[in-house]
């Protein structure tokens, strides 16, 4: 059985990814000439795009992780977020970039966003791999996007639904039970 029998579209493929994270990797490095700054992976879906971005910039940075999880459904964001795992070290007057699979509501951003912030640090800047073009609840900037997405749910290089899938190499579309 395999996993990609699963998927009805590939929505990017691995290429693709490979390219623009180049591209944004490239864009960190020279704006933070200089600095060194924390990536802050958000778990679990970000993992993927942060191993390979951080090997595309060519800086000092320091790496770092917080889990969150949302109270809701499994497609959908209900906004009330918890912290399940929080940050190994201070963020005290350093320059951060968090680092994010996927933007949706963006309630999910804005609350770390917010928590992020009152710790203090020098700067902090978001970098999301995809973006849902949609009317979103929270107001949100995001300083770095890979990608910006229709509004269909999306699975693959570290995107799950239901916990499955988060190893396929690209971007893609679950099959529906109904299509053939
Ligand atoms: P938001 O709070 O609505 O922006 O949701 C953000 C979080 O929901 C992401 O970090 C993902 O964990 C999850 N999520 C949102 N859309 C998708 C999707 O299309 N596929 C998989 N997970 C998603």
């Amino acid at each position: 059985m395999s996993l990609r029998e699963d998927i009805a579209r590939v929505v990017i493929g691995e290429r693709d990814l490979g390219q623009r994270i180049r591209e944004l990797g490239q864009q960190i490095a020279a704006d933070y000439a200089g600095e060194s700054p924390v990536l802050i992976g958000v778990l679990k879906g970000a993992v993927l795009f942060l191993v390979d971005l951080m090997r595309e910039i060519d800086l000092p940075v320091e790496l770092d992780f917080i889990a969150i999880s949302s109270y809701g459904g499994a497609t959908q964001s209900s906004g009330v977020v918890r912290i399940t795992k929080d940050l190994d070290s201070s963020v005290e007057g350093r320059h951060l970039i968090v680092v994010e699979d996927i933007v949706d509501t963006g309630l999910t951003l804005r609350y770390l966003v917010e928590n992020l912030a009152s710790r203090h640090p020098a700067s902090l800047r978001v970098c999301a791999l995809l973006n849902k073009r949609k009317v979103r609840k929270a107001d949100l900037r995001l300083d770095y996007v890979g990608f910006e997405i229709p509004d269909e749910f999306v699975v693959g290089y570290g995107l799950d639904y239901a916990e499955q899938y988060r190893n396929l190499p690209f971007i893609g579309v679950l099959r529906r039970e109904t299509d053939s």
